[in-house]
């Protein structure tokens, strides 16, 4: 009898799966996209930035706790796997001044932390007044997505194809047999998924070009005003957002973004939009363009692209429900709707649910257990 069945084969469901097996614990994962289907559109994983730049106002709340746990490990997945994870100079920059001053939580954990605020606009990427500095990690979304698959794999975890419809049906699946635990870990799925039918579940439709600039390394991050709504009638709008990040790996491929466009579900890709973040982006290092380039139009593109982020209303849910049910309790710990963290967050989410099935598992009613 498998301890967990694992629904959701993208960054949260595999981290989760393989940490509960490194906790001792029997796993298997049922997933509608599996880890190397790259170009699946309703798959987000794949369609990351995808960096460590977290989001988080204050460094108390659970978020910020999972971020910086993932940040502590990326250094070792970034010795063994350079081609996936690497650690490079970030640059973020704004426009008005931040109420708080714009030093950042983790100014202490990242490396190398410097404020760059510049009045004068000439020293920072794009001209803008405000920025700081710091090291921090990036990495190959397609590449790490397919890498964990191949983990969880060697390690006998089974995953397995199936588009769930309950999530009652999955503690008693044909190919697996009845389970002790649920992990929810099915991003926008649990959206329409019955018996979960989150709501507060949306996607944010996330546009990037995805282009080849060997000679850019760096990170630019502007991503002011990047999740707000738009503009109220009168208000002064924000310079469009906009962020560089370079791809780890031979490819030299760089990420260029991007949107942030809530409720929205077409994955096709908007040409007027990927002009806009070229332009954007060129403005921010033209040295996308190459040595001999002159302008945004120089930018060898290599893909335009869409992805979905899993969003949710008031932030991710993570945490233990006991589902009373006719056969019995029921159990499933939820971890979804990261939005636009997943992967940074990724480690953190896998120890903590990780943490919530162990004491489930542990104080289960004893004829549960025989
Ligand atoms: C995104 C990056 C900024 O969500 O994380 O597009």
């Amino acid at each position: 009898m498998y301890d967990a069945l694992v629904l959701g084969a993208g960054v949260i469901g595999l981290s989760i799966a393989r940490e509960l097996h490194q906790r001792g614990l029997k796993v298997a994962i049922v997933a509608r996209d599996l880890p190397d289907e790259a170009h699946s559109t309703g798959f987000s994983s794949p369609w990351a930035g995808c960096n460590w730049f977290s989001f988080e106002k204050t460094a108390d709340t659970p978020h910020a706790e999972w971020d910086r746990i993932t940040f502590r490990k990326l250094g070792k997945l970034a010795a063994d796997f350079p081609d996936l994870c690497a650690r490079i100079p970030f640059y973020s920059v704004w426009s008005r001044p931040k109420p708080d001053g714009g030093r950042p939580w983790f100014h202490e954990l990242v490396g190398e932390y410097r404020d760059l605020d510049d009045p004068s606009g000439k020293s920072l990427p794009g001209g803008f007044p405000f920025g700081h500095t710091f090291t921090s990690y990036i990495l190959h979304a397609p590449g790490y997505t397919a890498h964990l698959g191949r983990q969880v794999r060697a390690l006998g975890i089974p995953i397995i194809r199936q588009r769930l419809m309950s999530i009652d049906e999955a503690f008693d699946l044909p190919q697996i047999g009845p389970v002790k635990l649920v992990v929810n870990a099915l991003g926008l799925g649990a959206r329409a998924l019955a018996g979960v039918e989150d709501e507060k579940m949306y996607p944010a439709r996330g546009q990037t070009v995805l282009v080849y600039a060997p000679g850019v390394k760096t990170c630019v991050m502007h991503t002011e005003g990047f999740m707000a709504p738009p503009p109220k009638a009168g208000e002064k709008p924000l310079p469009p957002p906009a962020y560089i990040i370079p791809r780890p790996g031979p490819e030299d491929h760089v990420v260029l973004g991007g949107t942030y466009i809530k409720d929205d579900y077409s994955t096709l890709p908007d040409l007027r939009e990927s002009e806009r973040i070229l332009k954007a982006c060129y403005a921010l290092e033209p040295r996308l363009a190459g040595p001999n380039g002159k302008s945004w139009r120089d930018i060898k593109v290599v893909s335009h692209n869409v992805g979905l982020r899993p969003a949710r209303e008031g932030g991710a849910r993570l945490e233990l429900e006991e589902r009373h049910a006719r056969k019995g309790d029921k159990a499933v710990v939820h971890a979804y709707g990261f939005g636009s963290a997943g992967f940074q967050c990724s480690l953190g989410v896998a120890e903590k649910a990780a943490e919530l099935v162990s004491s489930y598992l542990e104080t289960r009613p004893l004829e549960a257990k025989l």
